[in-house]
Protein backbone atom coordinates (compact mmCIF):
# COMPACT_ATOMS: atom_id res chain seq x y z
CA UNK A 1 0.00 0.00 0.00
CA UNK A 2 1.38 3.46 -0.67
CA UNK A 3 -0.77 6.30 0.10
CA UNK A 4 -1.11 9.52 -1.80
CA UNK A 5 0.75 12.64 -0.53
CA UNK A 6 -2.11 14.63 -0.54
CA UNK A 7 -5.72 13.15 0.24
CA UNK A 8 -8.78 14.79 -0.13
CA UNK A 9 -11.57 12.85 1.19
CA UNK A 10 -15.32 13.27 0.79
CA UNK A 11 -17.36 11.70 3.68
CA UNK A 12 -21.08 11.89 2.47
CA UNK A 13 -22.15 10.74 5.13
CA UNK A 14 -26.25 9.44 5.28
CA UNK A 15 -26.59 11.02 2.16
CA UNK A 16 -26.77 10.00 -1.41
CA UNK A 17 -28.57 7.48 -3.67
CA UNK A 18 -28.25 6.02 -7.28
CA UNK A 19 -29.02 9.56 -9.10
CA UNK A 20 -26.16 11.45 -7.11
CA UNK A 21 -23.91 8.98 -8.55
CA UNK A 22 -23.64 11.55 -11.38
CA UNK A 23 -22.06 13.72 -8.72
CA UNK A 24 -19.01 11.09 -8.77
CA UNK A 25 -18.62 11.25 -12.62
CA UNK A 26 -18.51 14.91 -12.69
CA UNK A 27 -16.06 14.66 -9.96
CA UNK A 28 -14.22 11.97 -11.89
CA UNK A 29 -14.56 14.16 -15.12
CA UNK A 30 -13.35 17.28 -13.73
CA UNK A 31 -10.31 16.33 -12.17
CA UNK A 32 -7.59 17.64 -14.17
CA UNK A 33 -4.89 15.02 -15.52
CA UNK A 34 -2.30 16.41 -13.73
CA UNK A 35 -4.10 16.43 -10.42
CA UNK A 36 -1.27 14.28 -7.99
CA UNK A 37 -3.76 14.67 -5.17
CA UNK A 38 -5.56 11.77 -4.44
CA UNK A 39 -9.51 11.90 -4.50
CA UNK A 40 -11.22 9.90 -2.61
CA UNK A 41 -15.12 9.74 -1.93
CA UNK A 42 -17.06 7.14 1.07
CA UNK A 43 -20.93 7.29 -0.34
CA UNK A 44 -23.28 5.28 1.74
CA UNK A 45 -22.66 1.72 1.56
CA UNK A 46 -25.38 0.91 -0.66
CA UNK A 47 -24.49 2.94 -3.46
CA UNK A 48 -20.71 1.58 -2.84
CA UNK A 49 -20.61 -0.96 -5.76
CA UNK A 50 -21.90 1.42 -8.22
CA UNK A 51 -19.45 4.44 -7.43
CA UNK A 52 -16.53 2.10 -7.34
CA UNK A 53 -17.81 0.37 -10.83
CA UNK A 54 -17.79 4.21 -12.71
CA UNK A 55 -14.52 4.65 -14.94
CA UNK A 56 -14.30 7.95 -17.22
CA UNK A 57 -12.32 10.46 -16.44
CA UNK A 58 -10.01 10.55 -13.52
CA UNK A 59 -9.86 7.73 -10.56
CA UNK A 60 -11.24 8.28 -7.85
CA UNK A 61 -11.15 5.81 -5.06
CA UNK A 62 -14.40 4.27 -3.00
CA UNK A 63 -14.30 3.79 0.61
CA UNK A 64 -16.77 3.17 3.73
CA UNK A 65 -17.98 5.08 6.57
CA UNK A 66 -17.90 2.71 9.05
CA UNK A 67 -17.54 -1.03 10.09
CA UNK A 68 -17.80 -3.87 12.26
CA UNK A 69 -14.93 -5.11 14.50
CA UNK A 70 -15.99 -8.62 13.09
CA UNK A 71 -15.65 -10.48 9.95
CA UNK A 72 -18.94 -12.07 10.26
CA UNK A 73 -21.68 -13.29 12.51
CA UNK A 74 -25.15 -12.56 13.78
CA UNK A 75 -25.00 -8.89 13.92
CA UNK A 76 -28.39 -8.09 11.79
CA UNK A 77 -27.82 -4.81 10.02
CA UNK A 78 -23.86 -4.44 10.33
CA UNK A 79 -21.49 -4.67 7.45
CA UNK A 80 -17.82 -5.82 8.06
CA UNK A 81 -14.42 -5.11 6.02
CA UNK A 82 -14.50 -8.05 4.39
CA UNK A 83 -18.36 -7.67 3.39
CA UNK A 84 -17.12 -4.17 2.04
CA UNK A 85 -14.05 -4.40 0.64
CA UNK A 86 -15.95 -6.96 -1.67
CA UNK A 87 -18.55 -4.56 -2.32
CA UNK A 88 -16.23 -2.34 -3.85
CA UNK A 89 -14.78 -0.39 -0.48
CA UNK A 90 -11.05 0.49 -1.19
CA UNK A 91 -10.52 2.34 2.40
CA UNK A 92 -12.60 2.55 5.62
CA UNK A 93 -13.24 5.51 8.10
CA UNK A 94 -13.25 4.27 11.75
CA UNK A 95 -14.05 6.42 14.80
CA UNK A 96 -15.97 9.54 13.13
CA UNK A 97 -17.06 11.90 15.89
CA UNK A 98 -20.74 10.97 14.74
CA UNK A 99 -20.12 7.33 15.38
CA UNK A 100 -18.40 8.49 18.88
CA UNK A 101 -21.53 10.12 19.94
CA UNK A 102 -24.13 8.93 18.31
CA UNK A 103 -23.48 5.49 18.24
CA UNK A 104 -21.43 5.59 21.96
CA UNK A 105 -18.45 4.29 20.50
CA UNK A 106 -15.13 4.19 22.77
CA UNK A 107 -11.39 4.69 21.25
CA UNK A 108 -11.01 1.07 22.19
CA UNK A 109 -13.85 -0.36 19.95
CA UNK A 110 -12.43 2.36 17.04
CA UNK A 111 -9.65 0.66 17.47
CA UNK A 112 -10.30 -2.65 16.88
CA UNK A 113 -12.40 -1.58 13.90
CA UNK A 114 -9.36 0.28 12.60
CA UNK A 115 -7.79 -3.66 13.12
CA UNK A 116 -10.20 -5.03 11.32
CA UNK A 117 -9.88 -3.04 8.08
CA UNK A 118 -6.03 -3.14 7.83
CA UNK A 119 -6.42 -7.34 8.43
CA UNK A 120 -9.21 -6.56 5.32
CA UNK A 121 -6.03 -5.23 3.71
CA UNK A 122 -7.23 -1.73 3.38
CA UNK A 123 -6.37 1.30 4.54
CA UNK A 124 -8.15 3.01 7.52
CA UNK A 125 -8.77 6.65 8.16
CA UNK A 126 -9.03 6.91 12.06
CA UNK A 127 -11.34 10.24 12.85
CA UNK A 128 -10.50 12.01 16.55
CA UNK A 129 -10.89 15.46 17.85
CA UNK A 130 -12.45 17.59 20.95
CA UNK A 131 -15.36 18.79 21.59
CA UNK A 132 -16.14 22.19 21.91
CA UNK A 133 -15.94 22.08 25.94
CA UNK A 134 -12.38 20.49 25.84
CA UNK A 135 -11.04 22.93 23.76
CA UNK A 136 -12.23 25.51 25.71
CA UNK A 137 -10.81 24.33 28.86
CA UNK A 138 -8.01 24.11 27.20
CA UNK A 139 -7.82 19.75 26.75
CA UNK A 140 -7.53 20.05 23.18
CA UNK A 141 -4.05 18.78 22.81
CA UNK A 142 -4.23 16.23 25.28
CA UNK A 143 -7.87 15.07 24.64
CA UNK A 144 -6.72 14.15 20.58
CA UNK A 145 -3.03 12.33 21.65
CA UNK A 146 -5.41 10.26 24.05
CA UNK A 147 -7.39 9.52 21.41
CA UNK A 148 -4.57 8.87 18.96
CA UNK A 149 -2.77 6.43 21.43
CA UNK A 150 -6.40 4.79 22.28
CA UNK A 151 -7.65 4.31 18.76
CA UNK A 152 -4.62 3.26 16.88
CA UNK A 153 -3.59 -0.32 16.41
CA UNK A 154 -0.39 -1.51 17.09
CA UNK A 155 -0.24 -2.41 13.46
CA UNK A 156 -0.99 1.09 12.04
CA UNK A 157 1.73 2.40 10.08
CA UNK A 158 2.21 5.49 7.96
CA UNK A 159 1.85 3.32 4.77
CA UNK A 160 -2.00 1.46 5.73
CA UNK A 161 -3.17 4.20 8.33
CA UNK A 162 -4.48 8.19 7.80
CA UNK A 163 -5.31 10.09 10.32
CA UNK A 164 -8.68 12.47 10.87
CA UNK A 165 -8.49 15.74 12.62
CA UNK A 166 -12.13 16.73 12.69
CA UNK A 167 -12.68 18.91 15.88
CA UNK A 168 -16.34 18.12 16.91
CA UNK A 169 -17.16 21.96 17.32
CA UNK A 170 -16.03 22.38 13.70
CA UNK A 171 -18.34 19.55 11.86
CA UNK A 172 -21.28 20.90 9.70
CA UNK A 173 -21.24 24.07 12.27
CA UNK A 174 -19.79 26.63 9.64
CA UNK A 175 -16.70 27.36 12.41
CA UNK A 176 -13.29 26.53 11.00
CA UNK A 177 -10.69 26.08 13.15
CA UNK A 178 -7.69 28.60 11.98
CA UNK A 179 -5.11 27.13 10.53
CA UNK A 180 -3.10 28.19 13.59
CA UNK A 181 -5.40 25.80 15.46
CA UNK A 182 -5.00 22.96 12.79
CA UNK A 183 -0.93 23.25 12.69
CA UNK A 184 -0.36 22.89 16.51
CA UNK A 185 -2.89 19.94 16.65
CA UNK A 186 -1.63 18.41 13.86
CA UNK A 187 2.12 18.95 15.08
CA UNK A 188 1.34 17.32 18.15
CA UNK A 189 -0.46 14.38 16.56
CA UNK A 190 3.00 14.15 14.35
CA UNK A 191 5.03 14.08 17.26
CA UNK A 192 3.12 11.65 18.77
CA UNK A 193 3.12 9.56 15.99
CA UNK A 194 7.04 9.84 15.36
CA UNK A 195 7.43 7.90 18.73
CA UNK A 196 5.89 4.91 16.96
CA UNK A 197 8.73 2.47 16.12
CA UNK A 198 10.54 2.38 12.71
CA UNK A 199 8.24 5.72 11.72
CA UNK A 200 9.22 9.21 11.71
CA UNK A 201 6.72 11.70 11.75
CA UNK A 202 6.74 13.15 8.26
CA UNK A 203 5.25 10.35 6.51
CA UNK A 204 1.86 10.15 8.47
CA UNK A 205 -0.91 11.57 6.49
CA UNK A 206 -3.19 13.82 9.07
CA UNK A 207 -6.37 15.19 7.34
CA UNK A 208 -8.39 18.18 8.60
CA UNK A 209 -12.35 17.93 8.86
CA UNK A 210 -14.84 20.23 9.90
CA UNK A 211 -16.20 22.78 7.52
CA UNK A 212 -14.13 22.82 4.77
CA UNK A 213 -14.99 24.42 2.32
CA UNK A 214 -14.02 26.16 -1.51
CA UNK A 215 -13.51 29.85 0.32
CA UNK A 216 -10.83 28.10 3.14
CA UNK A 217 -9.24 25.06 1.71
CA UNK A 218 -6.45 27.03 0.30
CA UNK A 219 -6.10 28.43 3.42
CA UNK A 220 -5.63 25.13 5.19
CA UNK A 221 -3.81 22.99 2.87
CA UNK A 222 -0.99 26.13 3.24
CA UNK A 223 -0.18 24.50 6.22
CA UNK A 224 2.46 21.80 5.52
CA UNK A 225 1.40 20.14 8.91
CA UNK A 226 -1.71 19.59 6.88
CA UNK A 227 -1.62 16.47 3.97
CA UNK A 228 -5.40 17.12 3.21
CA UNK A 229 -8.91 17.00 4.23
CA UNK A 230 -12.03 15.37 5.14
CA UNK A 231 -15.21 16.81 3.73
CA UNK A 232 -18.73 16.63 4.86
CA UNK A 233 -21.30 18.66 3.13
CA UNK A 234 -18.87 20.57 0.46
CA UNK A 235 -17.80 17.01 -0.83
CA UNK A 236 -21.45 16.29 -2.02
CA UNK A 237 -22.04 18.80 -5.19
CA UNK A 238 -19.14 17.93 -7.47
CA UNK A 239 -18.33 21.85 -7.95
CA UNK A 240 -17.68 22.63 -4.79
CA UNK A 241 -15.31 19.35 -3.73
CA UNK A 242 -13.84 19.96 -7.27
CA UNK A 243 -12.76 23.42 -5.85
CA UNK A 244 -11.34 21.91 -3.01
CA UNK A 245 -9.36 19.04 -4.83
CA UNK A 246 -7.65 22.46 -7.05
CA UNK A 247 -6.66 23.74 -3.85
CA UNK A 248 -5.26 20.71 -2.41
CA UNK A 249 -3.28 19.63 -5.77
CA UNK A 250 -2.10 23.11 -6.31
CA UNK A 251 -0.74 22.93 -3.02
CA UNK A 252 0.70 19.88 -3.74
CA UNK A 253 2.61 21.35 -6.64
CA UNK A 254 3.64 24.21 -4.78
CA UNK A 255 5.43 21.58 -1.99
CA UNK A 256 6.99 19.75 -4.47
CA UNK A 257 8.24 22.97 -6.37
P1 LIG B 1 -18.45 19.13 7.31
O1 LIG B 1 -17.41 19.37 6.24
O2 LIG B 1 -19.85 19.08 6.78
O3 LIG B 1 -18.27 20.05 8.47
O4 LIG B 1 -18.18 17.64 7.86
C1 LIG B 1 -16.90 17.28 8.23
C2 LIG B 1 -16.87 15.84 8.52
O5 LIG B 1 -17.42 15.39 9.51
C3 LIG B 1 -16.19 14.96 7.56
O6 LIG B 1 -16.04 13.68 8.06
Amino acid sequence: MSLPELIVAGNWKMNGVRADLAEIEAVRAGIPASCKAGVWIFPPATIIGAAAALNGGMHVLTGAQDCHAKDSGAFTGDLSAPILKDAGAAAIIVGHSERRSGHGETSREVKAKASAVLKAGLPVIVCLGETRGERESGLAASVCTRQLADSLPAESTPENTVIAYEPVWAIGTGLQATTEDITAIHAVLRAELAKREGTGGQRWRILYGGSVSPANAAGIFESGEVDGALVGGASLKAASFLAIIAAGAQALERRKS
